[in-house]
């Protein structure tokens, strides 16, 4: 998977993507990650980017020739370019979405500042994505977090192929605690069970604790889970037994 990222502020890129799963799947040349720097295409003598709105109006509007000449640029290599552009405006990111985008072969990336873009730019877009309903100061760390979740869900990122199926949202299941040593820190055990070697309790267990999460945090994501017959049995469980939050 190639991402080109545009930006007027490359080096908030630098060391993200260097480390990690991402810096394996980098070195292993299962992503490619470029980061264009959109001033590089403006054609007026100070390389300006940004102007006034017309109108008026408080901030500057990024303008629309050095955005569409660097995707135009992208296209001439590769006119299958996927091109998204990172704003609060966009449809909310989900693990469906990212699922979709996983299947291409090339996204752009093009990251917002200011008070927005021209809106011609969106011409040259073919799909406008927020991730959240909050405000962050550009879409740059909104590219991040995109390059992240589709990512991950590449062939051979993550070290193992269940780890991603297994995850929350992929089944629509918060996930189970987790523990390690020591099985006693500061009074405070690790459940019994665990430590039990009984491997189909310890499964019953686990996903009893997940519905209880689900069912407490996210009593939304139950509703478009897919339940078996033996999850709906755990789950009149733990409504008989009133459950709380431990904190
Ligand atoms: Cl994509 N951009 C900005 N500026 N703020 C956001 C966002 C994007 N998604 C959520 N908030």
């Amino acid at each position: 998977m190639k991402f080109d990222i545009l930006t007027l502020f490359p080096n908030l890129f630098s060391s993200p993507f260097q480390e990690s799963i991402l810096g394996k799947a980098l070195g292993k040349g299962l992503i490619q990650i470029r980061v264009i720097n959109i001033r590089d295409f403006s054609l007026d003598p100070h390389r300006e980017v940004d102007d006034a709105p017309y109108g008026g109006g408080a901030g500057m509007v990024m303008k629309v020739e050095p955005i569409a000449r660097a995707i135009e640029w992208i296209k001439s290599e590769n006119s299958s370019a996927w091109t998204i552009y990172l704003t609060p405006q966009g449809e909310t990111l989900n693990q469906e979405i990212a699922r979709e985008l996983s299947t291409r072969s090339h996204l752009v990336l093009l990251c917002g500042r200011y008070e927005g873009v021209d809106e011609r730019v969106k011409l040259f877009v073919d799909q406008e994505i927020s991730i959240g309903d909050y405000v962050l100061t550009g879409g740059e760390f909104a590219a991040m977090v995109l390059v992240d979740v589709v990512s991950r869900l590449l062939p051979g990122v993550l070290g193992s192929d269940r780890s991603a199926l297994e995850d929350s949202f992929s089944q629509s299941l918060l996930e189970y605690p987790q523990y390690t040593r020591p099985a006693n820190f500061r009074g405070h055990l690790v459940p019994e069970i665990l430590l039990s070697g009984n491997h189909s309790a310890i499964s019953r267990w686990r996903r009893k604790e997940a519905l209880k999460r689900t069912y407490l945090r996210r009593p939304d994501l139950l509703k478009k889970a897919n339940l078996s017959q033996e999850d709906l049995v755990l789950l009149e469980e733990i409504q008989k037994e009133g459950v709380k939050e431990n904190r």
